[in-house]
């Protein structure tokens, strides 16, 4: 990575401002139920209380809006925190008011405290720089350690840089050593599976990844708008009719590229989504008008795992089928046992495709499984973060 991280400058007994991003899964009684996030920033936070720093964690929790909303207070997180680190973290009542600034000056080494939602000023997703200057004023040094958040311009994530020397922690520098590793140097054969419901989501992964991988394998609702562009009916599968040209552009490209493109052969269909409802396999190419495409069939897991099991790098991003509901979630269960067992470097991209790993109780068996959702979709992209590009160069 060519941009600084907390070794690369001086912190010991500084006032360190860190944004994590600790936008964590909670229940209605606002329990955690996956502290993922949290557990991956405690290498950095645990690295500047080594060097005897005084840290402000600050995070979104959400969307809520610009304005102060209890049920997206940080709150549980601190004592997450306080928990794993086993040790008192500070909660401020505000983000850049009177608690937070007093408590931030009052801060001493060794102490943590974490800020109130970010996203409880407008001026935060507004990247204004009167608020970027506040949180800067807190502190002494900006460490970036929002991976899941790097793709966002706002003044916690980029804004602030501007205001304070600005480095990276550990979290983001392992996932760019492992995203960036498999798109740039991939041990090959490189292939990549992508799912989800839709192809517009995804247009530009695939679109880059076609670039780089030998085999690219597509499953999840975006399969359909595949096999409609190729003429077939798919029943009341889920369908982007507008984006029919577009498949046929990146299966030509796929062509051009002598890339593997291997889409599903068989499909699990129902009338309708849900628990225990009446479903069978066809064949892709023949979904019954009123039927329902929800996962891939057996043959194609057979397909799918044949071919894995010659991969050296594997980039996954996107549930194969409608995962939620058990019946539904066998090929992306299946997928994920092979990735599992198979040698070779398997990166999993955030959001559902980590969710569905982790339901599998699989996420130990993966080389890498990225904190980021849409960060990681946007960095396999080849776009640029903002939340990186902010940071100062080596
Ligand atoms: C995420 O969960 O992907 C990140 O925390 C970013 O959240 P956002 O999509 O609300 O910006």
């Amino acid at each position: 990575m060519n941009k600084k991280t907390v070794k690369d400058i001086d912190l010991k007994g500084k006032k360190v401002l860190i944004r994590c991003d600790f936008n964590v899964p909670m229940d209605e009684q606002r329990n955690i139920t996956d502290n993922t996030r949290i557990v991956a920033a405690l290498p950095t936070i645990k690295y500047l209380l080594d060097n005897n720093c005084a840290i402000i964690l600050c995070s979104h929790l959400g969307r809520p809006k610009g304005e102060f909303k209890p049920e997206f207070s940080l709150k549980p997180v601190a004592k997450e925190l306080s928990k794993l680190l086993h040790q008192d973290v500070m909660m401020a009542e505000d983000v850049v008011g009177e608690d937070a600034t007093t408590k931030a000056a009052n801060l001493q080494q060794g102490q943590i405290m974490l800020l109130e939602n970010v996203r409880f000023h407008k001026e935060e997703t507004d990247n204004d720089p009167e608020f970027s200057k506040k949180l800067a004023s807190m502190a002494e040094v900006y460490v970036n350690d929002a991976f899941g958040s790097a793709h966002r311009a706002h003044a916690s994530t980029a804004g602030v840089a501007a205001y304070l020397p600005a480095v990276s922690g550990f979290l983001i520098e392992k996932e760019l050593q492992f995203l960036g590793g498999a798109v740039t140097n991939p041990q090959r054969p490189f292939v990549a599976i992508l799912g989800g419901a839709k192809v517009s989501d995804k247009i530009g992964v695939i679109d880059s990844l076609l670039e780089k991988v030998d085999t690219l394998m597509i499953g999840g609702g975006m399969a359909y708008t595949f096999f409609k562009a190729q003429g077939y009916e798919v029943g009341k599968s889920i369908c982007e009719l507008d984006k029919l040209g577009l498949a046929k552009d990146l299966m030509e490209k796929a062509k051009q590229k002598g890339v593997k493109l291997i889409l599903p052969l068989d499909t699990v269909i129902a009338k309708e989504p849900g628990e225990d409802v009446e479903s069978k396999t066809v064949k892709c190419t023949e979904i019954p008008a009123d039927w329902e495409g929800f996962d891939i069939g057996q043959e194609t897991i057979k397909i799918f795992s044949e071919e894995l099991k010659n991969a050296k790098t594997v980039v996954w991003n996107g549930p194969l089928g409608l995962f939620e509901f058990d019946q539904f979630a066998i090929g992306t269960n299946e997928i994920a046992k092979v990735l599992a067992e198979i040698d070779a470097i398997t990166i999993i991209g955030g959001g559902d495709s980590a969710a569905a790993v982790k339901k599998a109780g699989l996420e130990d068996k993966m080389t890498h499984i990225s904190t980021g959702g849409g960060a990681s979709l946007e960095f396999l992209e080849g776009k640029k973060l903002p939340g990186i590009e902010c940071l100062m160069d080596k």
